[in-house]
């Protein structure tokens, strides 16, 4: 039995482009068609390549991106929320119940507010303390679970390193007591050596609080490390979703495998092998018909021109959007020689 906390259903995010004096107005869809469900107390991973629109749909789940089409569906204990029809009162309650860790802790931090006034803002702006003693002690549990050190939050944020800032935005996050959260690329500024201090923490925070994250990733092995679940993103569509462990036995798109092959392996019998992505990921605002994977993709064939792939289940709870899934093993390395027997095919 699944018990999500959020449901995305045939989910598009479009926005309208160029649409100047001169130019003719246009449509991308940096979210097309996505149908997605974290469980409660996931650690979910979305991965993709720059554009693939992953902050979109982070944005979308958070109702901070305009849902276009489709049905996103928020649960917990208390409330069930259809975040397109959101009252007022329901949109303040939900920015409490659902939150973002922003990417970048140098620019996220105000530099003129003491480290407790940071932390305790959003109590503050959503009013869920009636008091300074009730605000500060809110504050200083929450800092205690960051690994924060209490001396610290009289003091401003430039004092800090990159690690420390990181900490002090998660804990900015998690201090209106969320239910979910999304981690956009939360570790990608920092050093390696840091990198794991904050994933620790994260994995910690989704043990001991029960919240269940969306991990948004372009580094696989990041996500290899932390998440039980991952989903891979190509031109605004889900090419694959799979247990992490499942995903990287044994990928079941293309796209999926050339991402893993880029990985750096320690193996040196390995070498060679990695599949590389020909090409530059096409324009969302002009992706080529059929399956949008099809102009980089070593084992397309006719129909991948004509025909978009459906995301179908191909072992349990392992989906994948290729029409020619079953005959090839997209695995590290295997892939190759599978390419040639295609073209004999
Ligand atoms: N407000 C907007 N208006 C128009 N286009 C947008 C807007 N926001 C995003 N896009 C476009 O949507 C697509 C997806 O962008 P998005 O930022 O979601 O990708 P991403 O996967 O997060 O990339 P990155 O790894 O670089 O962060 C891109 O082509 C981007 O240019
Ligand atoms: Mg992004």
């Amino acid at each position: 039995m699944t018990d999500p906390v959020i449901t995305a259903t045939n989910l598009t995010v479009r926005y309208t482009i160029g649409h100047g004096l001169l130019t003719k107005k246009a449509y991308l869809n940096a979210v097309d068609d996505v149908s997605l469900s974290i469980d409660k107390g996931s650690f979910f991973g979305l991965v993709g390549e720059s554009g693939s629109g992953k902050t979109t749909l982070g944005r979308a789940l958070l109702r901070a991106a305009p849902i276009t089409a489709g049905e996103v569906i928020y649960r917990d204990d208390e409330v069930r929320y259809d975040l397109r029809a959101l009252s007022k009162q329901q949109m303040k309650d939900y920015r409490k119940r659902a939150q973002l860790i922003f990417q970048d802790p140098y620019a996220a931090l105000s530099p003129r507010m003491t480290v407790r006034d940071i932390i305790a803002e959003p109590l503050e702006v959503m009013g869920l303390t009636r008091t300074r003693e009730e605000t500060d002690a809110r504050v200083r549990e929450i800092a205690a679970k960051c690994r924060l050190n209490l001396e610290h939050l009289r003091r401003f944020p430039h004092a800090f390193s990159g690690g420390q800032r990181q900490r002090i935005s998660i804990a900015r996050a998690l201090v209106s007591g969320p239910r979910f959260v999304v981690a956009d690329e939360s570790v990608a500024a920092l050093d390696v050596s840091i990198q794991a201090d904050v994933l620790n923490l994260l994995k910690a925070i989704q043990r001991d609080m029960g919240i269940s994250f969306l991990f948004i990733s372009h580094d696989l092995s990041v996500v290899a490390h932390v998440c039980d679940h991952v989903a891979v993103m190509y031109l605004g569509q889900l090419v694959e979703t799979a247990p992490t462990r499942a995903l990287f036995a044994r990928p079941r798109h293309p796209y999926t495998s050339a991402l893993l092959s880029a990985i750096p392996s320690l193996d040196p019998d390995d070498a060679g092998n990695a599949q590389k992505l020909e090409g530059e990921i096409p324009s969302p605002a002009d992706p080529p018909p059929g399956c949008k994977f099809n102009s980089r993709c070593p084992f397309a064939r006719e129909r991948c021109r004509l025909e978009a792939p459906a995301l179908r289940e191909l072992a349990p709870d392992h989906f994948g959007a290729c029409h020619f899934s079953e005959e090839f093993d997209f695995s590290r390395g295997g892939a190759t020689g599978s390419a040639k027997g295609l073209q004999q095919a």
